[in-house]
C-alpha cells in the first residue's frame, strides 16, 4: 500500500505553527524540545505559540467556518478521500513518525495507522449522512423541521499515547460535518498528534484557516483554548483531572460550551472457570502491554475466577517472559519505551507502593533509561492502589474473584467505566455478565482495547461523556436546530 519510499519527498519544517493556513514561528519565549523517548535523540525543537497566536487561530477558524459550511457534503468527502490516500502513500513516514516520537512499536504504529484511515474513511461519510426530520405538530397549520447544523468551531486537545489517531478521531468527523478545528497536540507529541495531520490536510487542498494547530504547553494555553468564545465544542481527550478542569471552565465561564470527554480507564478482564485459559492468556499479555499499556483501554485489572486462578498465572507469567522488550523499531518487539521521564517515576512508584501493599511481585526486571519490562503481581486485591487507579505502563495486577458474582462486584468497584472484557466458553453467561458490567464497552472473549469508526466509542463514570465514532460522534459534532413553520393564522388566547 506505501509508496513513499521516497524521502526526498517527506515533510519538513515541523518547527512552526499551522495557524490560518500559514506555517509561521511561535512567538512565545519558551521552547518544546521534542526527543525519541526510546534513545533521547532530539527530533525538532518548536518555538511554542503565544495567547495571542491562539486568538489569531479562533479568528481565522471563525472566518473559514462560515464559507466551509456552505461546500456541498461530495467537495467535503472529496478532502476527505484525498487524506486517506495520502495517508497510504505515506505510510512509511507516518509509521516512522509514531515510532520516534511516540515510542510506539512497529505493531502498535500500525494499530494506531489503521485506525487513523478507518476514522477517515468513516468521516468521509458524514457530509452525506447527516439529515434533518419532520416532526408532526399538536398545533393546527404548524410544521417542524429540525436542522442538524455544524456546531461552528471545535477546539481539540489531544493526548500523547495514539496521538495521530485520537486527534484524527475528532478533526476529521469535525471538517467533514462543516466545522473548522484548533487544535492543540499533547507536548510530548506535538507531530504526530498535530503538525503530521495539518501537513496532510494542507496537501489534501483543505481550505485554509479551517485547521490550525497551536503548539504549546497545557498548562500555559490550555484555559484560554476552552475560555475563549469561539470554539462551541471542546472535545479532549486525557487525564480525568485535567478532564475535570476543562469540564468547569466549559460550563463555568463567561461562555458556556459543550463538552466530549475521553478520560482514563481502569478495565477489568475477567477469567472466568470454564475459559479457553490459553486463548485468555494470550489477550491478557497483548492487551496488557500494547503500547506498554499506556492506553486508555488498556487491561488494568485482571480478575480470574479461584479455580483457574494458579493454573492462569502459571501460563501467563510463562507467555509474558517470552515478549521481546526495548528498542521499539525492531520488528518483533513487544514492549518499548514510555513517554516521559515523569510517567517512569509514576510507574517506579507505583511498583513499591504494590509491594508495600502486600502484592507479590512474580515479574519485574530492571528499568533502562525510559524501558520498563512488564511486572506482574499476584495476590493482589480491590482495595490496592494497582486495582483502584489507572497504571498507564507495563504493569499488572492478579485479583482472585470466589465466583463469578465476586468476579463482577470486583470489575464494577471502580469509579471509572470506559472498556472492560471478559472470557468464558458460555456466550449466554458472557452476554450476562457484559451486560452487568458499568462501562461504555464489553468484550466477550476479546481484549478491552478495541476501536471501531462505526460503533460507539466511549466511557461513563469518571471516564467522560461523550461518544466518538459512527453516527454518535455525528451528533456530538452537530448542532440541533428546531425549525416550526406556522402555515395558517394561530388562534392566540388574548
Ligand atoms: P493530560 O495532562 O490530561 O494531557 C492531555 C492533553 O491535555 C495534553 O494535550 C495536555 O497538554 C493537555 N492539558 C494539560 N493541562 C491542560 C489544561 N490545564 N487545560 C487544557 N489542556 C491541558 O494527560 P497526560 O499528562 O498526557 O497523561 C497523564 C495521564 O492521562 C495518564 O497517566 C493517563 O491516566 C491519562 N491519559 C489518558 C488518555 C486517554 S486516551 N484517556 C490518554 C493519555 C493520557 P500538555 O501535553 O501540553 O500538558
Amino acid at each position: 500500500m506505501s509508496t513513499n519510499d521516497n524521502n526526498s519527498n517527506a515533510y519538513s519544517d515541523f518547527h512552526l505553527q499551522f495557524i490560518g493556513g500559514e506555517w509561521q514561528k511561535g512567538k512565545d519565549d519558551s521552547i518544546n524540545t521534542n526527543t525519541n523517548p526510546y534513545n533521547g535523540d532530539m527530533l525538532v525543537e518548536i518555538q511554542q505559540a503565544t495567547k495571542d497566536q491562539l486568538n489569531e487561530a479562533y479568528d481565522a477558524a471563525s472566518q473559514a467556518q462560515a464559507e466551509w459550511a456552505k461546500t456541498t457534503p461530495a467537495e467535503r468527502a472529496a478532502i476527505m478521500y484525498k487524506v486517506v490516500s495520502i495517508l497510504d502513500q505515506r505510510q512509511d513516514e507516518i509509521v516512522d513518525w509514531l515510532i520516534k516520537e511516540s515510542g510506539s512499536t512497529r505493531i502498535k504504529a500500525m494499530v494506531e495507522f489503521s485506525a487513523t484511515r478507518a476514522i477517515t474513511l468513516e468521516a468521509a461519510t458524514f457530509p452525506n449522512r447527516v439529515h434533518g426530520e419532520i416532526r408532526p405538530s399538536n398545533t393546527p397549520g404548524k410544521e417542524n423541521f429540525i436542522y442538524r447544523e455544524p456546531i461552528g468551531v471545535v477546539a481539540v486537545i489531544s493526548p500523547w499515547n495514539f496521538p495521530l489517531h485520537l486527534t484524527q478521531r475528532s478533526i476529521a468527523p469535525a471538517l467533514a460535518l462543516g466545522n473548522a478545528v484548533v487544535l492543540k497536540p499533547a507536548s510530548d507529541t506535538p507531530v504526530t498528534g498535530g503538525l503530521l495531520l495539518a501537513k496532510i490536510f494542507e496537501e489534501a487542498g483543505l481550505p485554509k484557516g479551517l485547521l490550525n494547530v497551536v503548539v504549546g504547553s497545557g498548562s500555559e494555553i490550555g484555559d484560554a483554548i476552552v475560555e475563549h468564545k469561539a470554539p462551541s465544542l471542546v472535545s479532549f481527550t486525557g487525564s480525568t483531572s485535567v478532564g475535570k478542569h476543562i469540564g468547569e471552565l466549559a460550563n463555568g465561564g463567561e461562555y458556556i460550551k459543550q463538552v466530549a470527554l475521553e478520560l482514563g480507564g481502569n478495565s477489568p478482564f475477567v477469567v472466568l472457570k470454564d475459559a479457553d485459559i490459553e486463548q485468555a492468556v494470550k489477550a491478557a499479555a497483548f492487551g496488557k502491554f500494547l503500547h506498554q499499556g499506556q492506553i486508555c483501554i488498556a487491561i488494568n485489572r485482571v480478575i480470574v475466577e479461584d479455580e483457574i486462578y494458579d493454573d492462569f498465572v502459571e501460563r501467563f507469567l510463562a507467555h509474558v517472559k517470552t515478549l521481546n522488550v526495548g528498542d521499539p523499531s525492531k520488528q518483533d518487539t513487544a514492549v518499548g519505551p514510555i513517554i516521559n521521564e515523569k510517567q517512569v517515576k509514576s510507574l517506579k512508584e507505583k511498583i513499591a507502593k504494590a509491594q508495600e501493599e502486600g502484592a507479590k511481585m512474580i515479574l519485574s526486571g530492571e528499568i533502562e533509561g525510559q524501558v520498563v519490562p512488564p511486572h506482574i503481581f499476584t495476590e493482589v486485591t480491590r482495595e490496592m492502589d494497582l486495582s483502584c487507579n489507572e497504571v498507564f505502563g507495563p504493569l499488572v495486577g492478579i485479583i482472585r474473584a470466589k465466583d463469578e458474582d465476586d468476579a463482577l462486584s470486583i470489575a464494577n468497584d471502580s469509579m471509572y467505566g470506559l472498556s472492560s472484557a471478559v472470557f468464558t466458553a458460555d456466550m449466554q453467561k458472557g452476554l450476562r455478565f457484559a451486560r452487568g458490567i458499568r462501562a461504555g464497552m464489553t468484550h466477550i472473549n476479546d481484549i478491552s482495547v478495541n476501536d471501531e469508526s462505526n460503533t460507539p466509542f466511549g466511557g461513563e463514570k469518571n471516564s467522560g461523556i461523550g461518544r466518538f465514532n459512527g453516527e454518535w460522534v455525528l451528533e456530538e459534532f452537530t448542532r440541533t436546530h428546531w425549525i416550526s413553520m406556522q402555515n395558517e393564522p394561530r388562534q392566540y388566547p388574548f
